[in-house]
C-alpha cells in the first residue's frame, strides 16, 4: 500500500509542476484522513482497520511498594466492520488477569509471538454478535510489571525533597503499551479519563483536567477526565510530593515544593510565550497550560504532554537561558497535540513544524539574532546527525523507511531541524505573512486528526491555488522540491542562510583560540554572550576538535571558567570537546554531570565520547550513574557502551 502511495504521489508531483493538477487528484482523494484507509500505521498491532477506541477509562492504583500500577482499562471501541471477530492490541510486558465484555462475558485471548521491536500482538476473540458501527466496552483486568518502559519509579533519595517515592511515565513513541493495552498509535484518536488511586500523602497528575480527589481508608484517589480526543502517546501521569503554582493566566507549573521558587522565577515568561504563540497561531484549545518540573532522572528536555508538559530539571538553569525548551512545547499544543502524525514516519510533522513555531514564538519574544543563532545552532546539530548516521541513510530523510524498527531508536535531530528547514524554505519562497495564514488554514483543517505529508501538501497546493495567480504558483512550485525534501537523504537540497556578524565574531574567537597564540584580544566579548551564542562557539571547537590542543583547552577554561559554568547546554559540549581533545583533567567534572542529569541529550554524546576515550572509565561511570538514569536512558547508553548486551 505504502509503494502505491508514493507512486501516485511521485505522479501527482510531476503534474503539479506541470501546473495541470485538477479538482480530482488531490492527495486526500489518494489517502483519506480517517484511520479506515491507507497505509496507517506499521507500528501498531492493532487492527485499527476493523475497530477503533473512542474513549478509554484507566482505574488504577499506584503501588509504591511493588513498583507497579494495577486495576483496570475500559476500552469504548468501534466496530467498522460487520462480524467482527477479533481485536488485536498493544500489550507489552503487562500482566492481563481477565477480559471482559460489558455485559460481562469474560473473552478468551492470547498473546502472539513477540516481535522484538514494537512487542506482542495480544488478540482477543470476541462474539460475532456486535454489529457495525455498535459502540461496546471491553474491560481488562492487568498490571504493569518491572520491565515496564513508560514508568520510571523513584526512591525517596532519588528526588529533591527526599521524602516521598515518585513516579512519572513517558509513552513517546510506542511505550504506552507498557502502561495499559491499547491500540497504541498515534493514528487513533480518543479521549480519556482516569480513577488513581496512591498513598494518601502522594498527589497525582495526568494530561488531563483533574476533576477532584478525596481519600478513602490510607488512599487518596484522584479522577481526571480529557475531553479533547487524543492519541495514546500523550497520556501522561506523574505523582509523587507535588505542589501546583499558578504562573500568569492560563498558566502553572508543578514540582516539589523545595524546588517551587527556582522554578516559579525561571518560568517567567511562561505565560507570555503562550500568548505569543497564540497570537499568531490559532486559539489554545486546551485550557490551561501546566508545566511538571521533574526529577533529574527525565530522560528528555521536554515532553509535551496536553495540561501537563514534562521538562527536565536542566531547563531551570538561573539565568532563563534554556527556557527556549518550554517555548518548544508550548508550540507542540498546536502541532503534535492537535494536528498529530498518523505514524512516526511522518514524525517531522510533529517536531519539524514545532521547531519552526518555537522559533517564530522566540523571533517575536526576543528578536532576530536570537532567531538566527537558534537556527544555525539546530543547523549544526542537524549535521551531527548526519554524520553519525552516513548520507545514505534513511534516517537522515523527512520520511524514513523503518523495515519494523522500534521508531523511537531512531529518533534524532533529522525530524526537527531538517523539517524546521524545510518550513523555513517555504515561507522564504511564500513570504512570512503568506506562510503564516498557511499555517492557520492547515491547523484549523487538520484539528484533532492524525495525518501524513500528503494532507500537508495538499493542502499547501490548495492554498497556493487559492492565493497566488497561475504565474506565481508555477514559479512558487519550481522552487519547492517537495520529493526531495521529504524523500531525499542527506543533506537538505537547498542551503539557507543564518548568518549573524556576533554569530561570526563567535565563531571567529574560537578560530582565534585554535591558533594557540593565547588570549584573543576580544575574548571579552564572550561574557556578554547569550547562552545559544556561547555554545556556537564551543561547536565550532567540536567541529575543530582535531585542532584543540591541551594548552589551548587550558587557556580557555582559564579565561571562561567553563568546567564550572552553570548552564548545561555549555557543560556538555565543553565537556565532550575536553574528551575528544583528551584534556583529562576535567574528567571528576564529567563524572559528577553524568551523575547530575538523566536528559539523554547530555548522556549521549558524552557517554560516546567517553567510550572513544577510555572504554573502561566510561562503563565504571555508568555502572556508577545509571541507578539514577530512566530505564529508556539505561538501554541506550547501554548499547553505547556494550552493544551486544542492549
Ligand atoms: C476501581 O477499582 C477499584 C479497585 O481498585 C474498585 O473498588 C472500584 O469499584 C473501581 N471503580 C470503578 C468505577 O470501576
Ligand atoms: C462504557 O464505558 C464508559 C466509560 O468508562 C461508561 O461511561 C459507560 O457507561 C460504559 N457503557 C456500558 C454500556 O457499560
Ligand atoms: C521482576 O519480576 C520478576 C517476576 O516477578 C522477578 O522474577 C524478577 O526478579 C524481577 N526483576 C527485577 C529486576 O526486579
Ligand atoms: C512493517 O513491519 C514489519 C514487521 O513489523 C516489517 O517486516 C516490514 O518491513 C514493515 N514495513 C514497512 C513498510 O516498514
Ligand atoms: C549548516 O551546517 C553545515 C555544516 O556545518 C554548513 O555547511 C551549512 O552552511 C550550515 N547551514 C546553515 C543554514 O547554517
Ligand atoms: C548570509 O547572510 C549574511 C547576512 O545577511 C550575508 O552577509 C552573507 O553574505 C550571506 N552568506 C551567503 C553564503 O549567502
Ligand atoms: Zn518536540
Amino acid at each position: 500500500m505504502k509503494g502505491t502511495v508514493a507512486v501516485t504521489v511521485a505522479a501527482l508531483f510531476l503534474v503539479a509542476f506541470l501546473g495541470y493538477y485538477s479538482e480530482t487528484s488531490r492527495y486526500t482523494e489518494v489517502v483519506g484522513t480517517g484511520v479506515s484507509e491507507g497505509v496507517i500505521d506499521n507500528s501498531t498491532n492493532a487492527n485499527v482497520h476493523e475497530v477503533v477506541t473512542k474513549h478509554l477509562h484507566l482505574n488504577l492504583t499506584l503501588d509504591f511498594d511493588e513498583k507497579v500500577a494495577k486495576g483496570t482499562a475500559t476500552l469504548t471501541m468501534e466496530a467498522l466492520v460487520e462480524g467482527l471477530d477479533q481485536i488485536d492490541l498493544d500489550a507489552r510486558y503487562l500482566e492481563i488477569m481477565e477480559i471482559k465484555l460489558q455485559d460481562g462475558q469474560t473473552l478468551d485471548y492470547k498473546f502472539d509471538e513477540p516481535n522484538p521491536n514494537i512487542g506482542p500482538k495480544l488478540s482477543i476473540a470476541v462474539p460475532k454478535t456486535i454489529q457495525k458501527n455498535e459502540v461496546f466496552n471491553l474491560t481488562i483486568g492487568y498490571s504493569t510489571t518491572n520491565k515496564t518502559l513508560s514508568l520510571n519509579w523513584l526512591e525517596p533519595e532519588q528526588t529533591a525533597g527526599n521524602t516521598l517515592p515518585y513516579v512519572f511515565t513517558h509513552c513517546e513513541a510506542i511505550d504506552c503499551r507498557t502502561l495499559a493495552p491499547l491500540q497504541d498509535t498515534p493514528s487513533v484518536k480518543s479521549t480519556y479519563s482516569a480513577l488513581i488511586r496512591s498513598p494518601k500523602d502522594i498527589k497525582v497528575y495526568m494530561s488531563a483536567q483533574n476533576l477532584e480527589d478525596w481519600t478513602e481508608g490510607d488512599s487518596r484517589v484522584t479522577s481526571f477526565e480529557m475531553n479533547v480526543p487524543i492519541p495514546s502517546y500523550l497520556i501522561a501521569l506523574v505523582a509523587g510530593d507535588l505542589e501546583y503554582r499558578k504562573l500568569g493566566r492560563n498558566t502553572g507549573v508543578i514540582t516539589e515544593p523545595i524546588f517551587m521558587e527556582k522554578c516559579v522565577n525561571e518560568l517567567s515568561e511562561l505565560q507570555d510565550s503562550l500568548d505569543v504563540a497564540e497570537s499568531f497561531l490559532t486559539k489554545y484549545e486546551w485550557g490551561v497550560y501546566n508545566i511538571v518540573i521533574l526529577p533529574p532522572s527525565f530522560p528528555f528536555g521536554g515532553m509535551e504532554n496536553p495540561l501537563l508538559t514534562f521538562a527536565s530539571p536542566a531547563i531551570i538553569v538561573g539565568d532563563k537561558s534554556q527556557v527556549n525548551v518550554a517555548t518548544h512545547e508550548v508550540a507542540h499544543s498546536w502541532t503534535g497535540n492537535l494536528v498529530t502524525n498518523r505514524n512516526w514516519e511522518n514524525f517531522w510533522l510533529n517536531e519539524g513544524f514545532t521547531k519552526w513555531s518555537e522559533r517564530a514564538i522566540i523571533r517575536k519574544q526576543r528578536g532576530e539574532e536570537f532567531y538566527l543563532v537558534s537556527a544555525a545552532l539546530g543547523n549544526s546539530s542537524l549535521y551531527g546527525d548526519l554524520e553519525l548516521y552516513g548520507d545514505d541513510s534513511t534516517f537522515t530523510s523527512l520520511h524514513p523507511n523503518y523495515e519494523g524498527a522500534n521508531p523511537y531508536d531512531t529518533f534524532s535531530r533529522v525530524p526537527y531541524e531538517k523539517g524546521f528547514l524545510f518550513l523555513t524554505h517555504i515561507q522564504n519562497v511564500i513570504g512570512n505573512d503568506n506562510f503564516e495564514m498557511f499555517l492557520i488554514i492547515y491547523l484549523d483543517k487538520y484539528r484533532m486528526t492524525s495525518i501524513t505529508y500528503t494532507d500537508f501538501i495538499d493542502t499547501f497546493l490548495e492554498f497556493i491555488e487559492s492565493y497566488f495567480s497561475d504565474q506565481e504558483r508555477k514559479n512558487i512550485l519550481s522552487k519547492i522540491d517537495f520529493h526531495t525534501w521529504i524523500f531525499g537523504t542527506g543533506p537538505p537540497p537547498v542551503q539557507l542562510n543564518f548568518t549573524t556578524s556576533n554569530l561570526e565574531i563567535s565563531r571567529k574567537l574560537a578560530d582565534d583560540y585554535l591558533l594557540g597564540k593565547g588570549t584573543p584580544e576580544n575574548h571579552d566579548v564572550f561574557f556578554d554572550y547569550f547562552s545559544l551564542l556561547k555554545c556556537i562557539f564551543l561547536q565550532r571547537l567540536i567541529d575543530r576538535a582535531e585542532d584543540a590542543t591541551i594548552p589551548i583547552l587550558e587557556q580557555i577554561d582559564i579565561d571562561y571558567q567553563l568546567t564550572n559554568t552553570i548552564d548545561p547546554e555549555q557543560k556538555y559540549l565543553w565537556f565532550q570537546l575536553c574528551i575528544m581533545a583528551g584534556y583529562d583533567k576535567v574528567i571528576p567534572s564529567v563524572d559528577e554531570f553524568l551523575g547530575q542529569y538523566g536528559r539523554q541529550k547530555y548522556l549521549l554524546p558524552l557517554y560516546r565520547a567517553l567510550n572513544g576515550y577510555d572504554h573502561d572509565l566510561a562503563v565504571e561511570f555508568f555502572n556508577k550513574h545509571k541507578g539514577m538514569y530512566h530505564p529508556v536512558a539505561v538501554v541506550n547508553v547501554g548499547r553505547i557502551l556494550n552493544p551486544d548486551s542492549y
